[in-house]
């Protein structure tokens, strides 16, 4: 068999470590030959393939980004993208092929699917907002550098007596900022699910300063819309009209106007740190590197298996599959139960 592999949308740490992980047991229990495409799904649209067998996935499994590169390329936006992407794997006697990424990717795989081409999923995004899946790899990484820009904060907030306003990615779903900051002890959680009022924000951060501590850590999601008692809200980033080719705002600066907001009605000094890609660079964490592996092994023994239309999920400690339908049907919002656990530490 000939399988091509591709990684979509916003890079990650792991995606190297999937990829080791399909190769190395592809070749060695099914004999697969392997195709690289490059970023996404421009590589299948342009026919831009690169070599990929046991030599190029040698020394990759702690390396971030990916060997492969990627793109937000969506061919159901492009004229005839559909019927280039199956004459490119047509003309390569290609297989199948396994598609690594996150909501957008992995939708355009399960069209592709309906289309009639053998295809398996692998979940990816810093974001976790896939569903029919506990965890997507590279979230344990953002959280996990999120989590020590929060303690790093901590110390130079405390010194200055400054509120600290730290805004995290994760688009509109707020499972970095919730974990980030239940680890790293955050007075106050902003995130897209459960908007609390800038009011009550800042209510919450007046207590704490009334019962004698003089500095907060306040965590806020790109995708917090600013709410208000009045009932007015505002996605900032929406001004700019930019979207990508699934229709994405992009999103960031809800860090700065929080911090303005809270700084002019609370009168305490308030200062913004925006993490932004930093979130998404370097190498995985442990945990990643080996949700990674296991997921790249499960691919590749469902195309082994013929059982396209999946993709690999994690169900408690275990590796499952799941179809490509379910895992893209909704995002996975985080529920009431994990924002009370937040929530039991504000102010
Ligand atoms: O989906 C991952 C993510 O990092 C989001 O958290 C963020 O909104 C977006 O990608 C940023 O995208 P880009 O890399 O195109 O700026």
């Amino acid at each position: 068999m000939r399988i091509g592999v591709l990684t979509g949308g916003g890079d990650c740490p792991g995606l190297n470590a999937v990829i080791r992980a399909v190769v190395r047991k592809g070749v060695a229990e099914y004999g697969y030959d392997f195709v690289g495409f490059r970023d996404g799904w421009r590589g299948p649209l342009e026919r831009e393939t690169v070599p990929l067998g046991i030599q190029q996935v040698r020394g990759i499994l702690p390396r971030g980004g990916t060997i492969l590169g990627t793109s937000r390329t969506n061919p159901f936006k492009i004229e005839g993208g559909v019927e280039r992407i199956e004459a490119t794997l047509r003309d390569l006697g290609l297989d199948a092929l396994i598609a690594i990424g996150g909501e957008d990717t992995l939708g355009v795989a399960k069209r592709l699917y309906d289309h009639g081409v053998n295809v398996v999923g692998v979940p990816k995004t810093i974001d976790n907002d896939l569903a029919a899946t506990d965890y997507t790899f590279g979230f344990d990484t953002a959280v996990t550098i999120a989590t020590e820009a929060i303690d790093r904060l901590h110390t130079t907030a405390e010194s200055h007596n400054r509120v600290m306003v730290v805004e995290v990615m994760g688009r509109h779903t707020g499972w970095i900022a919730v974990m980030s900051g239940i680890a790293g002890g955050a007075d106050v959680i902003l995130i897209p699910e459960q908007p609390i009022t800038v009011e009550q924000a800042c209510s919450e951060i007046r207590r704490r300063h009334e019962r004698g501590l003089d500095f907060s850590i306040v965590v806020v999601s790109e995708g917090y819309e600013l709410t208000y008692d009045s009932g007015e809200r505002r996605l900032v980033g929406e001004q700019a009209r930019e979207t990508d080719q699934f229709g994405h705002v992009k999103l960031g600066g809800v860090g700065g106007e929080l911090a303005r907001e809270i700084e002019e009605r609370t009168g305490f000094e308030t200062r913004v740190t925006v993490l932004g890609h930093v979130q998404r660079g370097g190498s995985p964490t442990p945990r990643d590197r080996v949700l990674a592996t296991r997921y790249g092994l499960k691919a590749a023994d469902l195309v082994d298996e013929g059982r396209f239309g999946r993709m690999a999920a994690l169900h408690g400690d275990d590796i499952v599959d799941v179809s490509l339908e379910e895992a893209t049907a909704e995002l996975k919002t985080v529920p009431p139960e994990w924002y009370e656990v937040a929530k039991a530490f504000f102010g």
